[in-house]
């Protein structure tokens, strides 16, 4: 992994030794809600053997997996299982449920469900959020009104806290599988664990090589720098004024990554009136709508792109494209469009940092998550802010609830 932030054109020396206190402090202090710092070097093998095993069953078991979850309880695995460009061959098809209230979309689910062999994993940490509990119900309900009890049981997976919340209690009544989410790991700080490996492994992706790609970031006194001038010139830039930051991309299957991307950023900085909005484009679809924004519109924003060395997939152009095009591949065209936008960008004065691995494959993913969480918890202590709370959505709740009751 590579970090470029020069092109930021920002003083940050003066954030950078807090910067790194703030890193030291979540690495050694005793913190509520840093469970997620080790995890990825100190998760017990057995229970990764455990995930593996579970994952084989179920690919025996279904051609469908659907997984029920919101927020952190569902981005992290989608985000991951896209950027591995989708289900391995012969792996079940992965399905996310629970984080909109579509009718539409269920009734969908519900008629794929009713031909094709299903399994059905919930994923809340709490057990308690509405949106993926109404889900569970309905999904659940059709589980055991397609399979009976007794196979139904033996079909449905749960993930959730490993001590408190509802879904212990219904895993345990109904001895479905269980698996635990850590007390001490918030929601969009847990696909590296259950939560998310179960589905990744199902859809047949490596988690070993997942989990040691974030390990490989641990004590790597380069990286540890990157992380550093990365936090901090985020912390500097917005407190210039540069009030959005725009992830890029030139690979469409990050587009999850993207979402994922704003729900660690936006809940953790978001907050007492600070933080920089997280938006996210994919280049080349949004070069054609927000590219002229980018150009030439209001200065508001600096730019983070993520650059993947390496494709892990090429194609020829054929001759009928013409020149320049014909006999050169798809990639390498993408590269001069991503070099281009980035000459273009520089010349405009946008402050702009590469975040670039060698490849999609799980290892870089793996450290691209860890990086990720790491720079939000860094950057939301430096802005004086605790990363691991998110006050302001109980306030929707509240009201959506107060209008349930007068239904
Ligand atoms: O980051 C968070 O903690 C939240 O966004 C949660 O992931 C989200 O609200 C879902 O919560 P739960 O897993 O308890 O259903």
């Amino acid at each position: 992994m590579r970090i470029n932030t020069d092109d930021y054109i920002v003083d940050k020396s003066h954030l950078l030794e807090e910067a790194k206190d703030c890193y030291h402090r979540l690495n050694s202090e005793s913190m509520e809600y840093t469970g997620w710092v080790d995890y990825p070097a100190g998760i017990d093998r057995e229970l990764v053997d455990d995930i593996i095993a579970t994952a084989e069953h179920i690919k025996s078991q279904c051609s469908l997996f659907i997984v029920v979850g919101i927020g952190g309880s569902y981005l992290g695995a989608k985000a991951v299982i896209d950027a591995l460009n989708g289900s391995m061959h012969g792996c079940p098809d992965i399905q996310f449920a629970g984080y909109s209230m579509s009718a539409a979309y269920q009734e969908k689910l519900i008629r794929r469900m009713n031909s094709e062999s299903t399994c059905l994993c919930v994923v809340s940490k709490s057990g308690r959020t509405v949106e993926p509990m109404l889900s569970y119900a309905i999904l659940k309900d059709r589980m055991f009104a397609k399979y009976g009890i007794k196979e139904a049981r033996r079909r449905i997976y749960v993930i959730t806290d490993e001590t408190k919340g509802d879904l212990r209690i219904d895993a345990f009544e109904n001895q479905f599988k269980s698996f635990n989410i850590p007390t001490d790991i918030g929601g969009r700080y847990s696909v590296l664990t259950p939560a998310g490996l179960l589905p990744i492994a199902v859809a047949g992706h490596n988690i070993i090589n997942l989990l040691d790609g974030a390990k490989s970031l641990m004590d790597d006194r380069l990286w540890e720098e990157g992380l550093l001038d990365y936090a901090s010139s985020r912390v500097a830039l917005q407190k210039a004024g540069k009030c959005v930051e725009v992830f890029e991309y030139f690979e469409a299957n990050l587009t999850v990554f993207g979402d994922w991307l704003q729900q660690l950023f936006g809940e953790s900085e978001g907050k007492e009136g600070k933080g920089a909005f997280p938006a996210c484009l994919c280049f080349s679809r949004d070069l054609h709508s927000m590219g002229q924004f980018l150009q030439q519109g209001n200065q508001i924003f600096y730019e983070t792109i993520i650059r993947i060395k390496e494709s892990a997939f090429d194609l020829e152009i054929p001759w009928q494209a013409g020149y320049p095009y014909a006999g050169k591949t798809i990639e390498q065209i993408n590269e001069c469009s991503e070099s281009g936008v980035i000459a273009a960008h520089r010349k405009a004065g946008i402050p702009l940092g590469i975040i670039e691995v060698d490849k999609l494959d799980e290892y870089c993913v793996g450290q691209l998550i860890y990086f990720f969480e790491m720079s939000a918890a860094v950057s939301a202590f430096l802005l004086g802010l605790n990363p691991f709370d998110q006050p302001g959505v109980e306030f929707y709740k509240q009201e959506m609830k107060d209008l349930v009751l007068k239904l």
